[in-house]
């Protein structure tokens, strides 16, 4: 699938060392499916050449106003009018403060003055003119302008110096651009999401779990912030990237046991969602051994289970209503070797909570396709089979109607 198709994205370079990695961010949107047109500054040509990112996006590089190769010569209007987003990755610091002053003195800045497309800046620089007195001035009024900022990240810089101010990765930004084009049908929202497998500890070095990869819920994760919710993801032992991090928008919790995933999502509070996708063990260990339990000849030792807390339940049990809809809404999931409409219909009644979302064929673990099934109060309905980001983003808009 890919995200960004039929996207025109104009892809704006200033001088700054973080253009070293521009070329990979441009391949990254083009794998999305989108276009991408650059368009340099003077300075940027001395940090990577026009010829490389012509090279790769297949596109003529436009670097000056006076660039007489657009037919009206009016290249500042043409390739605004015709993007869907300008992205401007590294944006320094003199870039900023000129385009938060409404300056147009290159091709670039001029662009952005004519646009009638949004416009995301991400930021590149020292620490220290990051921190300066200017530059968060510029950054107050480019947001007061509707200005997208994507980062800056902290952390290791080309100069030496350790701080804020370092370019998002390419990937980082290609996901939050991506983001920006999804619907926001949950602003303001907050969603809390438990996804992975659990493990139940037999000893130190043993324990049981189940092939849960944790792909759904951490899709469903990014499919909430990508629609502007506020997300508390808290993930079983699995080792997926949190998506779109850099965003601030989401908070991970890592555990490893049901008990401790029990304890995690009852210490949350006042969410308007509740996504139950983690495959929690039904059983917990009764007595964990703290040493390393050896053999003893051809005997098997033999393990006592104790039921874990249903932490879907408990959390139904909570439910109030706000506006006339129940509030958290609460979303199970179904995965079952056998009549998955009549199990998934069950669990919808025992459970007292109004979706539950039944996982269909057992190839879904660990693969990025599904194929779903949504059990509500209007009967039950296939979701066809797709990559599960595309699958969250639809279950994403249903749930979001029924809020
Ligand atoms: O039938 P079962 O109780 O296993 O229902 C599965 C649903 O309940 C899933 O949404 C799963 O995340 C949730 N669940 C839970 N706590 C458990 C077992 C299942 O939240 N202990």
């Amino acid at each position: 699938m890919q995200s960004l198709l039929n996207k025109k994205i104009v892809l704006g370079i200033s001088g700054g060392i973080a253009a070293y990695k521009t070329p990979e961010l441009a391949r990254q949107l083009m794998q999305e499916g989108a276009s991408v047109q650059v368009v340099m500054t003077e300075a940027a040509t001395q940090f990577v050449t026009p010829v490389t990112m012509q090279a790769l996006t297949g596109n003529p590089v436009y670097t000056s106003q006076w660039d007489s190769s657009i037919s009206n010569n009016m290249a500042h209007i043409e390739l605004s009018r015709a993007a869907d987003a300008i992205v401007i990755a590294p944006a320094s610091a003199d870039l900023m403060a000129k385009l938060s002053l409404g300056l147009a003195d290159d091709l670039l800045s001029t662009l952005c003055l004519a646009r009638d497309c949004p416009l995301l800046l991400v930021p590149a620089m020292n620490k220290q003119m990051w921190e300066h007195a200017a530059t968060q001035r510029s950054v107050k009024r480019l947001e007061q302008d509707k200005v997208t900022l994507l980062g800056p990240a902290s952390g290791f810089q080309a100069c030496g110096e350790v701080g804020m101010g370092r370019m998002l990765e390419p990937s980082e930004i290609a996901e939050q651009v991506i983001a920006f084009f999804q619907k926001k049908t949950l602003l303001g929202k907050k969603v809390l999401i438990t996804a992975g497998p659990t493990f139940e500890a037999i000893d130190p070095v043993r324990g049981i779990t189940n092939h849960s990869s944790g792909k759904m819920g951490f899709a469903i994760a990014r499919a909430a912030v990508e629609a502007g919710a506020q997300v508390q993801l808290i993930a079983g032992p699995c080792d997926l990237a949190t998506p779109l991090e850099a965003t601030g928008k989401i908070a991970r919790t890592n555990v490893t046991s049901a008990r401790e995933m029990h304890l995690a999502v009852l210490n949350d509070a006042d969410y308007d969602i509740f996504f139950a996708v983690a495959a929690v063990a039904d059983w917990g260990i009764a007595k964990p051994s703290k040493e390393k339990i050896k053999r003893q000849g051809k005997d098997a030792p033999s393990i006592e289970f104790i039921a874990n807390p249903d932490i879907l339940l408990d959390v139904a049990k909570t439910v109030k209503t706000k506006g006339g809809k129940p509030y958290p809404y609460c979303v199970g999931f179904a995965a079952e070797s056998t009549d998955l409409e009549a199990h998934a219909a069950e669990k919808r009644q025992r459970k007292g909570i109004p979706m539950v979302v039944g996982n269909i064929g057992h190839e879904t673990f660990g693969s990025d396709l599904n194929q779903l099934l949504v059990v509500d109060e209007t009967g039950s309905k296939k979701i066809a089979k797709a990559e599960k980001l595309q699958l969250a983003r639809q279950l994403i808009t249903l749930v979001a109607k029924k809020i």
